[in-house]
């Protein structure tokens, strides 16, 4: 399965960060997934633009920025800036979706869509076309570590019945709780990239764990 793995470098060592995002670079991980939390959208803050500037130094993939913050639109040059690849922004946090995704696209990087747990995927029935990706959250953003949503099973379902009228061409992601047992059952029902931080980062070898779940 051509399937893509975007680590979460929220789980990594901090302490270790650039050996960190030099085993993601030796291993088969295909996109570095970097999880920014502002306390407002979220109970948790993360990390900003001084912890991006590292990140894009030494990563040699492409970094997925996963905003859970109010007013995203206000920092989109900002993360271009900082080599964000990939942007995803929440439904939940934004009032001109479509004006924010065609921001993003206008600077060059691939916008995606998050929904929560509880958003139905039905409210992107009128944005398929403006759209790279759609990432649904299978735990409730705000930590690493949490249990995976088993209700996302169902809800890949209607993403992919969904996503059938369109194009074809929109990419589906599944972040949050995800180990090697949900891997394989995620790609059969239409993932495409998954995140993983704490089964990569807390395993004993991180190298080996990536690549369990390309081969999976
Ligand atoms: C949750 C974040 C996730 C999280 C994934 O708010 O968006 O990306 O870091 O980590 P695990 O796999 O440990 O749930
Ligand atoms: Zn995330």
């Amino acid at each position: 399965m051509n399937k893509l793995i975007a680590p979460s470098l929220l789980a990594a060592d901090f302490g270790r960060l650039k050996e960190e995002i030099e085993m993601i670079n030796a291993s088969e991980a295909d996109w570095i997934h970097i999880d920014v939390m502002d306390g407002l959208f979220v109970p948790n803050i993360s990390f900003g633009f001084p912890i991006l500037k590292y990140i894009n130094k030494y990563a040699k993939k492409p970094l997925d920025v996963h905003l859970m913050i109010v007013q995203p639109e206000k920092y989109f040059e900002r993360f271009k800036e900082f080599g964000a690849n990939i942007l995803t922004i929440h439904y939940e946090a934004c009032t001109h979706l479509h004006r924010y995704v065609h921001a993003i696209k206008d600077l060059g990087m691939k916008a995606g869509v998050v929904l929560n747990p509880h958003t139905p995927v039905h409210v992107l029935e009128n944005i398929l076309d403006d759209i790279d990706l759609v990432l649904l959250m299978s735990v409730n953003p705000g930590f690493g570590g949490q249990k995976f949503i088993e209700n996302t099973y169902l809800k890949l379902a209607n993403l992919k019945k969904l996503l059938s009228q369109g194009n074809g061409k929109i990419k589906i992601e599944v972040d949050g709780g995800i180990d090697l047992t949900h891997a394989r059952k995620l790609f059969l029902s239409g993932a495409d990239i998954l995140v993983a931080g704490n089964s990569i980062f807390s395993s004993e070898n991180p190298l080996e764990t990536i690549s369990f779940f390309k081969r999976i």
